[in-house]
Protein backbone atom coordinates (compact mmCIF):
# COMPACT_ATOMS: atom_id res chain seq x y z
CA UNK A 1 0.00 0.00 0.00
CA UNK A 2 2.69 2.24 0.77
CA UNK A 3 4.29 1.16 -2.32
CA UNK A 4 1.11 2.41 -4.67
CA UNK A 5 1.26 5.46 -2.45
CA UNK A 6 4.66 6.39 -3.46
CA UNK A 7 4.20 5.57 -7.22
CA UNK A 8 0.87 7.16 -7.30
CA UNK A 9 2.15 11.09 -5.65
CA UNK A 10 5.58 10.39 -8.15
CA UNK A 11 3.24 10.28 -10.87
CA UNK A 12 1.19 13.08 -9.83
CA UNK A 13 4.33 15.25 -9.86
CA UNK A 14 5.76 14.07 -13.09
CA UNK A 15 2.60 13.84 -14.84
CA UNK A 16 -0.11 15.96 -13.45
CA UNK A 17 -2.48 16.08 -16.61
CA UNK A 18 -2.59 12.71 -16.93
CA UNK A 19 -3.10 11.66 -13.40
CA UNK A 20 -5.47 15.36 -12.46
CA UNK A 21 -5.79 13.86 -8.92
CA UNK A 22 -5.20 14.77 -4.78
CA UNK A 23 -4.93 11.03 -3.88
CA UNK A 24 -5.91 7.77 -5.44
CA UNK A 25 -9.56 6.75 -4.87
CA UNK A 26 -11.10 5.91 -1.77
CA UNK A 27 -12.44 2.28 -0.38
CA UNK A 28 -16.08 4.19 -0.39
CA UNK A 29 -15.53 5.53 -3.62
CA UNK A 30 -14.31 2.50 -5.05
CA UNK A 31 -16.98 0.61 -3.64
CA UNK A 32 -19.73 3.03 -5.16
CA UNK A 33 -18.14 2.77 -8.47
CA UNK A 34 -18.41 -1.42 -8.83
CA UNK A 35 -22.02 -1.35 -7.69
CA UNK A 36 -24.07 -3.73 -9.72
CA UNK A 37 -21.06 -5.48 -11.03
CA UNK A 38 -21.96 -9.06 -11.83
CA UNK A 39 -19.63 -11.96 -13.17
CA UNK A 40 -22.31 -13.58 -15.18
CA UNK A 41 -22.76 -9.92 -16.97
CA UNK A 42 -20.04 -10.10 -19.17
CA UNK A 43 -16.90 -8.43 -19.37
CA UNK A 44 -16.14 -5.17 -17.95
CA UNK A 45 -13.34 -2.25 -18.72
CA UNK A 46 -11.69 -0.24 -16.66
CA UNK A 47 -10.05 2.81 -17.79
CA UNK A 48 -7.34 4.66 -15.84
CA UNK A 49 -6.48 2.53 -13.10
CA UNK A 50 -3.49 4.12 -11.91
CA UNK A 51 -2.07 1.94 -8.71
CA UNK A 52 -5.63 0.49 -9.08
CA UNK A 53 -7.87 0.90 -6.13
CA UNK A 54 -11.21 0.30 -8.23
CA UNK A 55 -9.27 -2.50 -9.79
CA UNK A 56 -8.93 -4.50 -6.60
CA UNK A 57 -12.98 -3.46 -5.78
CA UNK A 58 -13.89 -4.63 -9.17
CA UNK A 59 -12.66 -8.18 -9.22
CA UNK A 60 -13.58 -8.07 -5.55
CA UNK A 61 -17.28 -8.38 -6.88
CA UNK A 62 -16.19 -11.58 -8.12
CA UNK A 63 -15.18 -10.57 -11.79
CA UNK A 64 -12.25 -13.23 -12.61
CA UNK A 65 -9.31 -10.99 -14.09
CA UNK A 66 -9.14 -12.20 -17.44
CA UNK A 67 -12.94 -10.33 -17.69
CA UNK A 68 -11.31 -7.10 -17.18
CA UNK A 69 -9.50 -5.24 -19.50
CA UNK A 70 -7.73 -2.25 -17.80
CA UNK A 71 -6.84 0.80 -20.09
CA UNK A 72 -3.80 2.85 -19.00
CA UNK A 73 -1.72 5.40 -21.01
CA UNK A 74 1.19 5.29 -18.28
CA UNK A 75 3.56 3.23 -18.36
CA UNK A 76 4.64 3.08 -14.46
CA UNK A 77 1.23 2.31 -13.93
CA UNK A 78 0.87 -0.42 -16.30
CA UNK A 79 3.86 -1.90 -15.01
CA UNK A 80 2.58 -1.52 -11.40
CA UNK A 81 -0.72 -3.39 -12.85
CA UNK A 82 0.87 -6.39 -13.73
CA UNK A 83 2.76 -6.90 -11.20
CA UNK A 84 0.56 -6.59 -8.67
CA UNK A 85 -2.65 -7.36 -10.68
CA UNK A 86 -1.62 -10.99 -12.65
CA UNK A 87 -4.33 -11.88 -14.91
CA UNK A 88 -5.76 -8.97 -15.66
CA UNK A 89 -5.79 -7.81 -19.21
CA UNK A 90 -3.58 -4.43 -18.42
CA UNK A 91 -3.52 -2.80 -22.09
CA UNK A 92 -0.62 0.30 -22.32
CA UNK A 93 -2.66 2.74 -24.89
CA UNK A 94 -5.32 5.44 -24.55
CA UNK A 95 -8.41 5.51 -23.74
CA UNK A 96 -9.48 6.98 -26.93
CA UNK A 97 -8.23 3.79 -28.97
CA UNK A 98 -10.60 1.61 -27.40
CA UNK A 99 -12.04 0.14 -30.84
CA UNK A 100 -8.80 -1.27 -30.83
CA UNK A 101 -9.47 -4.02 -28.89
CA UNK A 102 -12.86 -4.65 -30.75
CA UNK A 103 -14.44 -6.01 -27.19
CA UNK A 104 -18.21 -6.20 -27.22
CA UNK A 105 -20.81 -7.19 -24.59
CA UNK A 106 -19.17 -5.45 -22.20
CA UNK A 107 -20.99 -5.05 -18.86
CA UNK A 108 -19.51 -1.69 -17.55
CA UNK A 109 -16.98 0.67 -18.59
CA UNK A 110 -15.44 2.22 -14.85
CA UNK A 111 -13.84 5.41 -15.67
CA UNK A 112 -11.42 6.80 -13.36
CA UNK A 113 -10.10 9.18 -15.69
CA UNK A 114 -10.12 12.70 -15.33
CA UNK A 115 -12.72 13.09 -18.13
CA UNK A 116 -14.07 16.74 -16.72
CA UNK A 117 -10.42 18.35 -17.10
CA UNK A 118 -10.21 16.92 -20.98
CA UNK A 119 -11.18 18.57 -24.35
CA UNK A 120 -14.83 17.65 -25.82
CA UNK A 121 -13.15 15.64 -28.81
CA UNK A 122 -11.50 13.30 -26.57
CA UNK A 123 -14.12 13.01 -24.30
CA UNK A 124 -16.44 11.61 -27.78
CA UNK A 125 -13.54 9.56 -28.49
CA UNK A 126 -13.63 7.65 -25.04
CA UNK A 127 -17.79 7.64 -25.22
CA UNK A 128 -17.81 6.35 -28.70
CA UNK A 129 -15.10 3.53 -27.95
CA UNK A 130 -17.06 2.77 -24.89
CA UNK A 131 -20.41 2.72 -25.75
CA UNK A 132 -19.50 0.11 -28.82
CA UNK A 133 -18.12 -1.88 -26.42
CA UNK A 134 -21.13 -2.17 -24.26
CA UNK A 135 -23.82 -4.55 -24.24
CA UNK A 136 -27.25 -2.66 -25.01
CA UNK A 137 -27.95 -2.42 -21.28
CA UNK A 138 -24.42 -1.47 -19.89
CA UNK A 139 -22.79 1.91 -18.76
CA UNK A 140 -20.26 3.99 -18.47
CA UNK A 141 -19.66 4.73 -14.77
CA UNK A 142 -17.52 7.76 -13.63
CA UNK A 143 -16.54 9.68 -10.55
CA UNK A 144 -16.13 13.51 -10.48
CA UNK A 145 -15.54 16.02 -7.70
CA UNK A 146 -17.40 18.75 -9.34
CA UNK A 147 -21.31 19.78 -9.11
CA UNK A 148 -22.41 18.80 -12.69
CA UNK A 149 -22.03 15.29 -15.13
CA UNK A 150 -18.07 15.41 -16.35
CA UNK A 151 -20.14 14.68 -20.12
CA UNK A 152 -19.87 17.63 -21.85
CA UNK A 153 -23.45 18.52 -22.19
CA UNK A 154 -23.35 18.77 -25.84
CA UNK A 155 -21.87 15.08 -26.26
CA UNK A 156 -24.89 14.05 -23.64
CA UNK A 157 -27.35 15.41 -26.05
CA UNK A 158 -25.56 14.08 -29.05
CA UNK A 159 -24.94 10.78 -28.22
CA UNK A 160 -28.79 10.33 -26.03
CA UNK A 161 -27.15 9.88 -23.24
CA UNK A 162 -29.01 9.56 -19.55
CA UNK A 163 -27.75 9.57 -16.42
CA UNK A 164 -27.88 8.80 -12.93
CA UNK A 165 -26.12 10.33 -10.12
CA UNK A 166 -24.98 9.06 -6.17
CA UNK A 167 -25.18 10.28 -3.07
CA UNK A 168 -22.33 13.23 -2.56
CA UNK A 169 -18.76 10.40 -1.00
CA UNK A 170 -17.60 12.74 1.50
CA UNK A 171 -15.08 9.84 2.93
CA UNK A 172 -12.83 10.64 -0.46
CA UNK A 173 -10.09 13.28 -0.99
CA UNK A 174 -11.34 15.76 -2.30
CA UNK A 175 -15.74 14.34 -2.05
CA UNK A 176 -16.94 12.92 -5.01
CA UNK A 177 -20.10 11.52 -7.23
CA UNK A 178 -20.51 9.08 -9.30
CA UNK A 179 -22.50 8.91 -12.39
CA UNK A 180 -24.07 5.87 -14.26
CA UNK A 181 -24.00 6.99 -18.02
CA UNK A 182 -26.47 4.79 -20.25
CA UNK A 183 -27.40 5.07 -23.90
CA UNK A 184 -31.53 5.14 -25.31
CA UNK A 185 -31.50 3.16 -27.50
CA UNK A 186 -34.73 3.94 -30.56
C1 LIG B 1 -7.41 10.40 -11.33
S1 LIG B 1 -6.25 9.10 -11.73
C2 LIG B 1 -7.26 7.71 -11.19
C3 LIG B 1 -6.47 6.53 -10.71
C4 LIG B 1 -7.30 5.41 -10.05
N1 LIG B 1 -8.29 4.86 -10.95
C5 LIG B 1 -7.99 5.91 -8.82
O1 LIG B 1 -9.21 6.17 -8.89
O2 LIG B 1 -7.35 6.04 -7.78
C6 LIG B 1 -6.40 9.09 -13.52
C7 LIG B 1 -5.76 7.92 -14.25
O3 LIG B 1 -6.12 8.00 -15.63
C8 LIG B 1 -4.95 7.76 -16.44
N2 LIG B 1 -5.19 8.41 -17.75
C9 LIG B 1 -5.32 9.73 -18.02
N3 LIG B 1 -5.62 9.93 -19.32
C10 LIG B 1 -5.71 8.71 -19.89
C11 LIG B 1 -6.02 8.23 -21.21
N4 LIG B 1 -6.28 9.08 -22.22
N5 LIG B 1 -6.02 6.91 -21.44
C12 LIG B 1 -5.75 6.00 -20.44
N6 LIG B 1 -5.45 6.39 -19.17
C13 LIG B 1 -5.42 7.72 -18.89
C14 LIG B 1 -3.83 8.36 -15.61
O4 LIG B 1 -2.57 7.87 -16.01
C15 LIG B 1 -4.24 7.91 -14.22
O5 LIG B 1 -3.82 6.60 -13.96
Amino acid sequence: MKKDLRLFLSQIVSKPHQVVALAPSSAALCQEMVAGLDPSKGPVIELGPGTGNITRAILGRGIPPHMLHSVEMNLSFCTHMRKYFVGVNVHHMSACDLDRLGLKNVQAVISGLPLLSMPIGVQRNILKGSFNSLATEGSFVQFTYGPNPSVHADLLKKMALSWTRSDKIWLNLPPARVYRFTRHVH
